[in-house]
């Protein structure tokens, strides 16, 4: 096994490392650093939780030397702002012995303020595509001399809609620059970007063997409705060991349900997140749960990204994600460094499609429990839960065509994102609504 002491690191960031205790670079660090220091163009494939970020920031650091220029260097693009605040936190880290200015930036705080922060001068930035957007176009943010354009988890921006300040802040970079980007799924729209964006690019992957997936035990349990979930849900947390869990629930609004019903039990023991909630309250939240004050956090996908949150001991898919590639993404949450973790899954007869498709993609199954006697079986629907019945035969009937298909069959095509499943267009279609 390869130490830090084999990366042709210098003397700050071994510092910092030992710091941190931290001996052995993951294998996507070990991997990328070579190919980031050439300059190359790269595209990192890596698990979630196999350690992403230092992969980009060991390499870039170690080239960025001291400078009393203002405008940034250094380009670090994210899709959320917790995310901003995650990265800010890992420079942190690894410039402890180095003189490096950096400063993140994201929507919903005072512009003006950041933009005087962005204006003193920085070495590396790190920002939302709408901040980074908007300070651009205000002027005091200047992207000529971005000589390292770092893009994290971007297929995430493009689902969020940022795809078209995503591409005007490309526009503003100088031609000659490195692009990198990591992430733990490539889909085919991000393929395409940066098929437009990146020059020659090199594809550095980190063996998927022994990586977090196999270190998560994944169970799920068939529940009919969201107060049956509900039910099964508090009687899990009869079992102490779920000592620390990040919940997900498909919308803000289920979110926001789960923590009014269990907040006159659980007090501040319980958080939730999602984009409509305010900036503090959010980063409150998260920061109370990160530190083990509260128990449980309830979120949206929002909190499915990049975020590493020390010993999640359970992810609770309370419903299924919107897509496939997204339970990876929010299971990835737990199991992470060298940590074992645990993913429970409430499916819906409705969500057992996309089961099989999540199936598909990890090559492997998710063991089903039985449903444990004595848990409340609801018949109590949810207005939302109340589908006019021609949607549901029309769904049976797609369900049935679908399984047709074998399991192996199946795996190859949804690497390629199943665009044309049938969940996908019931989806789309009534999104429009
Ligand atoms: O981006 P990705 O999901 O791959 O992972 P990350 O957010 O960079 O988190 C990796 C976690 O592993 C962090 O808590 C790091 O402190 C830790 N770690 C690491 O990054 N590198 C090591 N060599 C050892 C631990
Ligand atoms: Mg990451």
């Amino acid at each position: 096994m390869a130490t830090f002491d084999d990366l042709n690191l210098n003397t700050p960031l071994r510092n910092a490392l030992a710091d941190l205790d931290f001996i052995q670079p993951t294998p996507i660090q070990e991997k990328a650093f070579p190919v980031v220091s050439s300059g190359k163009d790269v595209i990192g494939i890596a698990q979630t939780g196999t350690g992403k970020t230092f992969a980009y920031l060991m390499p870039v650091l170690k080239k960025l030397k001291y400078s009393e220029q203002k405008h940034p260097r250094v380009l670090i693009v994210v899709p959320t702002r917790e995310l901003v605040l995650q990265v800010a936190g890992e420079i942190e880290k690894l410039t402890a012995y180095m003189n490096i200015r950096y400063q993140g930036v994201f929507g919903g705080t005072n512009i003006k303020t950041q933009s005087q922060l962005v204006y003193d001068g920085i070495d590396i930035l790190v920002g939302t595509p709408g901040r980074l957007f908007d300070l651009a176009m205000m002027g005091t943010l200047r992207l000529k001399s971005v000589q390292t354009l770092i893009i994290d988890e971007v297929d995430e921006m493009l689902s969020l809609g940022f795809k078209h300040q995503l591409l005007s802040i490309f526009d503003l970079l100088p031609e000659r620059r490195q692009n990198l980007m990591f992430s733990a799924t490539l889909s085919q729209e991000v393929s395409e970007l940066i098929g437009d964006y990146f020059y020659e690019p090199v594809k550095v992957e980190a063996a998927s063997h022994g990586t977090p997936l196999d270190k998560i035990n994944q169970t799920a349990y068939y529940v009919e409705n969201f107060n049956t979930k509900y039910n099964l849900f508090k009687h899990l947390l009869n079992n102490e060991s779920l000592s620390k869990v990040l919940v997900f629930a498909k919308n803000k609004k289920i979110v926001d349900l789960i923590h009014e019903k269990m907040t006159p039990e659980y007090g501040d023991k319980i958080g939730a997140i999602h984009s409509n909630k305010s900036q503090n309250y959010r980063i409150n939240s998260l920061k109370r749960f990160s530190q083990g004050e509260s128990r449980i956090l309830v979120a949206t996908d929002v909190a499915a990204r990049g975020l590493d949150i020390h010993e999640v001991s359970h992810v609770v898919n309370f419903d299924m994600p919107e897509k496939a590639s997204d339970y990876i993404h929010r299971i990835g949450r737990t199991g992470r460094a060298d940590k074992y973790g645990e993913a429970i899954t409430f499916i819906t007869e409705e969500e057992q499609e996309l089961q099989m498709e999540i199936e598909s993609l990890m090559g492997k199954h998710i063991t089903i429990i039985d449903f444990p006697e004595g848990v409340k079986i609801s018949s109590v629907l949810l207005p939302s839960e109340m589908v006019n019945p021609a949607d549901k035969s029309y769904y049976r009937q797609a369900t049935l065509r679908d399984s047709k298909g074998a399991y192996h069959e199946k795996k190859e095509a949804n690497r390629k994102e199943n665009s044309g499943s049938p969940s996908k267009k019931r989806k789309k279609g009534k999104k429009k609504k």
